[in-house]
């Protein structure tokens, strides 16, 4: 046992983790790859950043907070730098605190021979106004900066995996003048030769992808996506189980699946659900049971210091910050909360305000991920707590009240099953991330040729080891307009390589449908120069007949709702 109960057991994250191994094993080789790590506010990105440094001890893994070093250019270069020697001195056995003062930093350099000591004077040159005067730019400092990790491997002789964590800030870098090559700088450092590798991993997913994709080179290409997910139900088990195991409590089956439940496996969610359920299990002097973990939800939406509390006003005060608008966006916040699933035009009817003006802020709010906006063109919050948050705003007017009247605290079950019903029955990530799963359970497995839309036998599934989305470039506009990406359901990784397309609508797929998928599969082939193995149709609503045709002369194979249960309970098994 180890550790405190208060802090989380890693859980999961053993794809992930295994790329990470790849990455570096690759790397030690002299090969670079880079990855972009996708995923919401706390999904687990940053502890997953840990985790791999945990694991790799003796690498050199440089970690830097995007966030907390864009104050200024010359802040950033310094706190690189630092971060840099530090790294690659510890990774050659002399571990030592560098600090962003230039004495500690040319002591640093000086360990690591001339090549690194000239590189960090030319760069101090740029800091310091008293050295380049009026020729200092802040273009050529974000340059030099971004050259000096390939310096300090080279010299050292390590290879270095740079983590960038909160990456999508370092557009703040792009306020101060002369850096409209901060872009370019970066491309550099990817593409240089050497054993530098990054990783740079973002929570406003929206943001980051348009980093990615943006201008006539773009980011992307460069970096393999990685999209974390929030937690399966096994997974927020297990790390509600070990909470409680720690702390020598005993258990309620039913009382981890409330947890998976109320927290829609985000894993912060789950962690302070688990956390919370121990006094309540240990005042009634049993195991933990559902009830408790009810009980600890609905004390963290009522109490408005408690630690969900806390986190739901930084979001609400970020959104609002983030957003121009008056008070249109808190109202379509406020509002979006009472029923989400609504679109704009029905939002716009409730909030009063025309639809162009309240489309310019919803836009807004998905760009920074406290919205989405699913394929039917219903809007959702991102977040799975948020909104219950932003509804029961009254009852925290009186949280005691509140957690001692029954019916206040059904009322808040009952808008988060309402919630959850709508959501289910909703269009996109759902659906689709329950397509990847079953995907991920293949194993090579054989199941029968029907699950598929073939007639009799059998059929070998690949082992999949991992799912994930993919944007590909459509340079000539064959599924979309002309020099767009299109966004592709999945991709397997492993002994084949599927493309899936998984459809939640309400009509049968037609012939059109089909055609197009076909048409990504063009793109896909030609953006990673690799034969599709199989191309996978899941609907919801079945296909038509003439999509059939379609789809049995081109190989497609073709999975229904119906087949899609049989087929998850055939590869679960
Ligand atoms: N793999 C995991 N195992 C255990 N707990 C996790 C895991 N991923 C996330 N968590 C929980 O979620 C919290 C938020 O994770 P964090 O890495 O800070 O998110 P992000 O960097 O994506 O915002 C963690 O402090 C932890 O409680
Ligand atoms: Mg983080």
């Amino acid at each position: 046992m180890n550790g405190n109960y208060a802090d989380p057991v890693f859980v999961n994250r053993r794809t992930e983790l295994q790329l990470f191994n790849d990455v570096l094993t690759a790397l030690g080789a002299g090969e670079r790859r880079h990855l972009a790590l996708l995923g919401l506010r706390r999904i687990g990105k940053t502890i997953l950043l840990d985790e791999v440094r945990a694991r790799h001890p003796d690498a050199c893994i440089v970690k830097i907070a995007i966030d907390t070093v864009v104050a200024t250019p010359e802040g950033f270069a310094l706190d690189i730098a630092a971060l840099v020697l530090q790294g690659a001195l510890r990774a050659r056995g002399h571990p030592r605190t560098v600090t962003t003062q230039p004495r500690s930093l040319a002591a640093a350099a000086g360990l690591l021979g001339s090549g690194v000591t000239d590189h960090l004077d030319e760069l101090l040159g740029l800091v310091d106004p008293a050295f380049g005067g009026e020729k200092r730019s802040y273009g050529q400092l974000l340059n030099k900066v971004f050259a000096f990790p390939a310096v300090v491997s080279d010299a050292a002789n390590v290879p270095i995996l740079m983590m960038l964590d909160e990456f999508q800030d370092i557009r703040k870098l792009l306020r101060f003048p002369g850096t409209d090559t901060l872009w370019a700088a970066l491309r550099e450092a990817l593409d240089r030769r050497g054993r530098v590798a990054f990783v740079v991993a973002g929570s406003i997913v929206t943001a980051m992808r348009a980093i990615l994709h943006e201008g006539n080179d773009p980011l992307f290409s460069r970096f393999q996506e990685v999209p974390l997910p929030p937690f399966g139900p096994e997974d927020t088990r297990e790390l509600a189980e070990g909470v409680w195991y720690r702390i020598g409590l005993r258990w309620d089956q039913n009382a981890s699946q409330r947890v998976h439940t109320l927290s829609q496996g985000f894993p912060l969610y789950a962690h302070v659900l688990a956390r919370e359920a121990i006094e309540p299990a240990r005042a009634a002097g049993g195991p933990v049971l559902g009830e408790h973990v009810d009980a600890a939800f609905e004390r963290q939406i009522f109490d408005r210091n408690s630690q969900l509390s806390l986190y739901m006003q930084y979001l609400l005060e970020h959104a609002l910050h983030a957003v121009q608008g008056e008070n249109i966006p808190e109202a379509v916040l406020r509002t979006l909360a009472q029923a989400e699933g609504r679109r704009l035009s029905d939002l716009a009817r409730s909030v009063h305000r025309p639809a162009p003006q309240l489309g310019r802020v919803v836009q807004q709010l998905i760009s920074i991920d406290i919205l989405r906006r699913d394929a039917d063109g219903a809007l959702w919050f991102a977040d799975p707590v948020f909104p219950l948050w932003l509804a029961t705003e009254r009852d925290r007017q009186e949280p005691g009240l509140a957690l001692r009247d029954p019916r206040t605290r059904e009322r808040v079950m009952e808008t988060l099953a309402e919630r959850l019903r709508a959501l289910q029955g909703a269009i996109g990530p759902l659906f689709e991330r329950r397509v990847h799963n079953i995907a991920r359970q293949f194993r090579g497995q054989t199941v029968s040729r029907n699950l598929f839309g073939l007639d009799g036998g059998t059929i070998a599934l690949p082992s999949v080891t991992d799912v994930h989305n993919l944007h590909v470039a459509d340079p000539d506009g064959l599924v979309g307009a002309a020099r767009s990406t299109t966004e592709i359901d999945g991709v397997t990784v492993g002994s084949e390589f599927w493309l899936i397309e998984a459809k939640r609508v309400r009509h049968a797929v037609t012939v059109a449908v089909v055609a197009r998928v076909l048409k990504k599969r063009v793109l896909v082939e030609r953006a990673h120069d690799r034969k599709v193995d199989r191309v996978w149709i899941v609907s919801d609503a079945g296909f038509r007949t003439d999509a059939r045709d379609l789809c049995e002369r081109e190989g497609v194979l073709m999975t229904g709702a119906r087949e899609l249960t049989r087929l998850e309970r055939a590869v679960a098994s």
